[in-house]
């Protein structure tokens, strides 16, 4: 995607020392678009522990990457092991992280060491590749809810949960895709966004790549989604996820959830967006069987923002005595999601609908 007419993705190689990996760092948006160059896996480890690349497709993007940078100094199999799990062990919900990683290590465990760096950047190359080429796919699979939500003198009105954008992946993004395919195409569509607390990816980046892109969005609580649905302001949900399971279980950030019960009661579709690398073909219950990142109670005590003066500050909204618990994602049953749509196309949140997509994955049953 485009910012200030410039095309970037949130992942790449620096074309001047051809190794070096750069990434756009999220903690700094909406309020700076800094680049940060990553060379070494401690490096990388940090950029997705700490949020400055996030969302389930771009962390395995970048846990790809993390690992070419690891095979510089040491293409010794013992390191590129212990390299492996230590970018693993970043965030344990998005199972993009080690779907990456294992193609990875299953490409380069059989790799003679000395050719083992080229073949990793050429794998972690064609890691993103798919990722834009998914993403877009998604996009035009998801383009025709969107028109068929279209009444005559009306705008669609869509709400989105947390930033499932071409931030959250290498580009396009997963829910977003079809809105700025439908926004591209002309449709009158505007965006209610979810500001996602605790560390409001919906306010900080969803609203700020929204409004690169020129399309009409406005921030809202998360607890608002009810209300507006109730009075007929939601045509349809789009949200990202960070691991589905084989029957279609969606797990995906915090809140997420609520707004599918809210749909429910409203009878507005509720459509989960996904690459296939998104799915975990090894877990049936989501809710028993995906685990769920329990981030710092800081995240949610405090809140940071920009003050009238331009710097960044963060304030505790919380007494100081309270403890604050922070579980980061939640599952929202099959029953409760609408369908999903994946790079191949549409289909039910069921075994049968993704096997109906993905039938090679009838064996693994
Ligand atoms: O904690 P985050 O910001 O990494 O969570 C991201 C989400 O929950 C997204 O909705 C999900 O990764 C889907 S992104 C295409």
């Amino acid at each position: 995607m485009r910012i200030d007419g410039v095309p970037y993705r949130t992942v790449w190689v620096d074309p001047e020392d051809g190794w070096s990996v750069r990434i756009i760092d999220q903690t700094k948006l909406p309020w700076a678009l800094e680049i940060v160059r990553l060379t070494d896996v401690p490096a990388a480890a940090h950029a997705i522990r700490s949020m400055q690349v996030r969302g389930a497709p771009l962390i395995g993007a970048a846990a790809a990457y993390g690992l070419c940078l690891g095979l510089r100094q040491d293409s010794s199999s013992a390191a590129m092991e212990r390299d492996a799990a230590l970018l693993a062990e970043t965030r344990p919900t998005a199972v993009n992280l080690r779907w990456a990683l294992e193609r990875m290590l299953t490409r380069l465990r059989n790799t003679p060491a000395a050719e083992r760096e080229r073949v990793a950047y050429l794998e972690a190359a064609a890691i993103a590749a798919e990722d834009v080429a998914q993403n877009a796919a998604i996009g035009r699979h998801g383009l025709p809810l969107i028109e068929q939500a279209v009444k005559p003198g009306a705008r669609v009105n869509i709400l989105t949960h947390c930033n499932a954008g071409w931030l959250a992946t290498v580009d396009w993004g997963t829910a977003l895709a079809p809105i700025y395919l439908a926004h591209d195409a002309g449709i009158d569509l505007h965006v209610w966004v979810d500001e996602t607390r605790p560390r409001n990816q919906g306010a900080a980046l969803t609203a700020w790549e929204l409004g690169r892109h020129g399309v009409a969005h406005t921030v809202v609580a998360d607890n608002a989604g009810g209300h507006l649905m109730q009075h007929g302001d939601v045509d349809l949900v789009i949200v990202g996820t960070d691991r589905t399971t084989r029957r279609g279980d969606v797990a995906n950030k915090i809140g997420t959830y609520l707004k599918a019960l809210a749909a429910h009661d409203n009878d507005v579709p509720f459509w989960v967006a996904l690459p296939s690398t998104t799915i975990d073909w090894t877990v049936s219950d989501g809710i028993a069987e995906i685990p769920i990142e329990q981030r710092s109670a800081a995240e949610v005590t405090d809140v940071t923002g920009r003050t009238a003066d331009g710097s960044i500050a963060t304030v505790r909204v919380a007494p100081s005595e309270s403890p604050a618990a922070n579980p980061a994602f939640d599952v929202t049953p099959a029953r409760l999601v609408t369908g999903l749509i994946t790079e191949r196309g549409r289909c039910a949140a069921s075994a049968d609908g993704l096997l109906s997509l993905f039938p090679e994955q009838r064996r693994s049953q």
